[in-house]
């Protein structure tokens, strides 16, 4: 493989909410073209160290650069301007305005480029284009979770950062988002995605890191992490290398 270009990086992190810090001394590294990962128990600090990435936290020690740029502390709606797309975990879209307005209000996106940005994010997600005037609320679990993929990918982000995009989704839901998140990787995102399906998303993670109680445990290529008997044990259940997804 050819020298991986690191679009997003963390250095020695620390972030929280008020004086305790929840996620401390984590490094962190998004390639372009790439699927990181990042793993570990409930309250582990996985969407506290995604939202110290995105500027809604404001890490109170480490660095954070994009593209070599120090953008530690910058707010989100600048680091939106700056290419980072954010899914959060929850509340990733506005039920009551139109699928046309939620992509829309996707961010930054010049007035004569509107047009063309939700062409291009419809020729990937097409149960969007016949949904565009109807209310998001109206969509299902599935459909309203690629509109959310379709909001972050409206302002042609250089790196995604999606906080468990198929929690709560029927299985074969599942398979279609994650086709889609691995479609955007290979369009040359740089693509961070937190998951619930540790399984599923080590299989096919360039990069994994695993989080406990906020601190970097162990890191490396997805598929080597699954073949690891201990870290299966401890957070994924079942055998080291058995197929079958876990539910
Ligand atoms: N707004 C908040 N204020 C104070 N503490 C918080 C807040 N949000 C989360 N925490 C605490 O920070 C710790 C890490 O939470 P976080 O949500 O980052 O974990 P997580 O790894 O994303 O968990 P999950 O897998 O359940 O999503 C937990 O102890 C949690 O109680
Ligand atoms: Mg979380």
């Amino acid at each position: 493989m050819s020298e991986a270009h690191a679009v997003l990086r963390a250095e020695d992190l620390e972030v929280g909410y008020g004086l305790t810090p929840v996620v401390r001394g984590v490094q962190v590294r998004s390639n372009a073209g790439q699927l990181t990962a990042i793993v570990g128990p409930n309250g582990a600090g996985k969407s506290t160290l995604i939202k110290g990435l995105v500027g809604i936290l404001s890490p109170s020690a480490g660095r954070v650069w994009l593209e070599g740029d120090d953008i530690t502390g910058q707010p989100p709606e600048q680091l939106i301007r700056r290419g980072i797309a954010y899914v959060p975990q929850t509340a990733n879209t506005f039920p009551s305005l139109t699928v046309l307005e939620n992509l829309e209000l996707g961010g930054y996106v010049k007035r004569s480029q509107v047009r063309r940005r939700v062409d291009d994010v419809c020729a990937m997600f097409p149960d969007l284009r016949p949904a565009l005037k109807r209310q998001a609320k109206t969509l299902s679990g599935g459909q309203r979770m690629m509109l959310a993929l379709a909001r972050g990918l409206i302002i042609e982000p250089s790196v995604l950062l999606l906080d468990e995009p198929t929690a709560g989704l029927a299985p074969l839901v599942v398979d279609t988002v994650w086709s889609h998140i691995l479609q955007i990787r290979d369009s040359g995102v740089a693509v961070l995605v937190v998951e619930q399906n540790t399984r599923r998303s080590l299989a096919d993670a360039d990069w994994a890191y695993v989080l406990t109680a906020g601190e970097n445990n162990l890191e490396g290529p997805g598929p080597e992490l699954l073949a690891n008997e201990d870290l299966v044990r401890l957070y994924i259940g079942g055998t080291a290398g058995q197929t079958t997804p876990d539910g």
